[in-house]
């Protein structure tokens, strides 16, 4: 199995919520590795730009206002099959769908306010790490 890299982002609710340990801890119990890690408050231009494939979308701009509220916790993610095992560790992305023992399910409110965001495939895990961490980029 390759070694991949995957962007997380601890969402602004989780960050109001006081549960960025909480998660952290969740991600490094399932043996990923955190590269990098950074706190910030996004810019508009920072969220519409990195949630771009969604500019359609009719959420879009509950979206960005949402991602804007409050200060996130980017970080790069490296382990074996990175992308999947952490999109299993978040959960559904509406909470209610989600599985007991996923983040989504113990920290996330709606479809809206989901706690966490993870990269969806391999290739968007290169973009998304690149976007805040060019350095961490595999080569
Ligand atoms: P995320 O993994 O960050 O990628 C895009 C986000 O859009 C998604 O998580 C959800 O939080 C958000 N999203 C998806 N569907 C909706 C919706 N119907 N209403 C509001 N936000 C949504």
């Amino acid at each position: 199995m390759a070694v991949e890299r995957t962007l997380s982002i601890i969402k602004p609710d989780a960050v109001e919520q006081n549960n960025i340990g909480n998660i952290l801890a969740m991600i490094q119990g399932a043996g990923l590795k955190i590269l990098g890690m950074r706190m910030l408050h996004l810019t508009r231009a920072q969220a519409q730009g990195f949630y771009e494939v969604h500019k359609e979308r009719p959420f879009f701009g509950e979206l960005v206002e949402f991602m804007t509220r409050g200060p996130v916790v980017v970080s790069a993610l490296e382990g074996e099959d990175a992308v999947a095992r952490y999109r299993a560790l978040m959960g559904a992305t509406n909470p209610d769908d989600a599985d007991e023992g996923t983040i989504r399910k113990a920290y996330g409110t709606d479809v809206g306010e989901n706690a966490c965001h993870g990269s969806d495939s391999i290739e968007n895990g290169q973009i998304e790490v690149a976007y805040f961490f060019p350095e961490y980029l595999l080569k």
